[in-house]
């Protein structure tokens, strides 16, 4: 049977298997998850054996195994490297979802559901495009690798000693990751840089101890105001963030792909529908696409201490916590900015606390040409799939796996991303819309098939 008529006539089944493996709550970050970690890695590792894979292991790391499996039947062909992860956000707050995050549920279009499009909506488009491949032609066209991690979502610790310890099995002629956004319904995009992400959580104390505030308020320091202190001085009048050297190595985009970026069929009034604020405010002097993709920020990620319980307690609070991060663009270096940041922490704390400074975790920023040849292949493929114009673009949120492969390998990344921006990755009531999910897998096929040329 042709490709696409054999995908056609499985739009059934591969929506039911999709919803099996969304049934599975694999959140990387509680330890209470651990079983159904396991249980979504012996899945995806059964479906890479379905799709007709071979070698297929389920690595065990310090954290959560990784699942890998590989088909090089095609001497002479090239060979890809397919990312992805199984792993997902913390379905929480559990009140704010339409249906449960964890029962998945077809509406207008869209099914919803923890890890509908980050990432596992994503990662099975790509299990059944091979298998289709296998099934309607015969064989794979062309050599792959499958990676498949249980830690994106905690910062991949154990993903980099898998790839040193594997360097040769994972050699490859380019990665293939989907796990990225199209600019927006009906145009699919290409995905050529991100922003890379420093994570950093700080602890101030004054007192020693919780303080009666009426007994000795007014006389000593309170934490929670100086870290509100500290953190309003973080950005300028404009909206940059006024740590000295922070832009230092920012590359400024060249003429021609900032009027590239411009001329996106990127629309304003949908963004700001998505974000449902009053009004938006950014950096003085960017385009919000600049904003969003080529400048770097900081942002406050979460505040606590002192007293957040029912109704009153007149406490003065020892402790006072924040977590912050910085999203990176070419040519910031991660270590480099993580000393500003906190040098300048350091100087703008009074001497009436001490503090602690940690880095959580440190990321990459990655932006490539796209001019080898694989991406014509890729641009054609999407268009066949969708039958709807493709464009390249950059975004704003951060892979460092991406950054590792590309600097290691030298090799193309290709991210192509069937999500959409106000899908709510990470938040109540994620979903995919099913026109990506199905227009997805074609796009993929075709574009494995079309690699057979290269
Ligand atoms: N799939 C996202 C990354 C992403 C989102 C790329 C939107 C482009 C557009 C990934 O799962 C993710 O959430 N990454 C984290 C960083 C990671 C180190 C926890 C992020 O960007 O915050
Ligand atoms: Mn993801
Ligand atoms: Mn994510």
């Amino acid at each position: 049977m042709e490709l696409i008529d054999y995908i056609e006539s499985k739009r059934e089944d591969h929506l039911n298997e999709l919803k099996e493996f969304l049934r599975i709550p694999s959140v990387s970050t509680k330890s209470e998850h651990r079983p159904d970690i396991e249980r979504a890695a012996r899945w995806v590792a059964e479906k890479l054996r379905a799709a007709g894979l071979d070698n297929i292991e389920i690595a065990p790391t310090k954290m959560h195994p990784l699942v890998y499996g590989e088909s090089l039947h095609a001497p002479g062909k090239p060979t890809i490297l397919f990312y992805g992860h199984y792993d997902v956000q913390p379905a929480e707050p559990l009140e704010l979802w339409t249906s449960p995050p964890f029962e998945p549920t077809e509406r207008n279009g869209n099914l919803f559901g923890r890890g509908t499009a980050d990432d596992k909506g994503q990662v099975h488009i790509h299990l059944k495009a091979l298998e289709a491949l296998r099934k309607a032609t015969g064989k794979l066209p062309i050599n792959v690798k499958v990676m498949i991690e249980g830690e994106e979502e905690v910062g991949s610790v154990s993903l980099w000693d898998f790839v040193k310890q594997n360097r040769e099995r994972l050699k490859a002629d380019a990665l293939v990751v989907s796990d990225t956004s199209m600019l927006a319904k009906g145009v699919p995009s290409i995905t050529y840089g991100l922003r890379g992400l420093n994570y950093y959580q700080i602890e101030i104390t004054g007192p020693a101890q919780d303080l009666h505030s009426g007994v000795f308020g007014g006389a000593v320091p309170n934490p929670l105001t100086i870290l509100a202190e500290m953190i309003a001085k973080l950005h300028d009048r404009n909206l940059a963030v006024a740590i000295p050297g922070f832009y230092d190595d920012v590359a400024v985009p060249t003429r021609a792909e900032r009027r590239a970026l411009q001329s996106l069929p990127w629309k304003e009034k949908e963004f700001r529908k998505t974000v449902g604020a009053p009004a938006l405010c950014g950096e003085h002097g960017y385009s919000i696409v600049e904003q969003l993709w080529t400048r770097p920020t900081l942002e406050v990620n979460g505040i606590w201490g002192g007293y957040t319980g029912e109704g009153a307690k007149t406490v003065i609070p020892s402790k006072a916590y924040a977590k912050l991060s910085t999203r990176l663009v070419p040519d910031q270096d991660p270590a480099k900015i993580a000393k500003l940041v906190e040098r300048h922490i350091r100087k703008l704390l009074p001497k009436t606390v001490t503090h602690k400074f940690e880095v959580l975790s440190t990321g990459k920023p990655w932006v490539a040409p796209y001019s080898h040849p694989i991406f014509q292949k890729a641009i054609h493929a999407l268009e066949a799939g969708f039958g709807k114009k493709a464009v390249f673009i950059r975004e704003g949120g951060s892979i460092p796996f991406v950054t590792q492969m590309h600097d290691t390998f030298k090799v193309p990344c290709v991210l192509l991303g069937f999500g959409l921006p106000d899908e709510n990755a990470h938040a109540p009531d994620e979903h995919i819309s099913l026109e990506n999910y199905f227009g997805g897998i074609k796009a993929v096929a075709l574009f494995y098939e079309s690699l057979a040329s290269l």
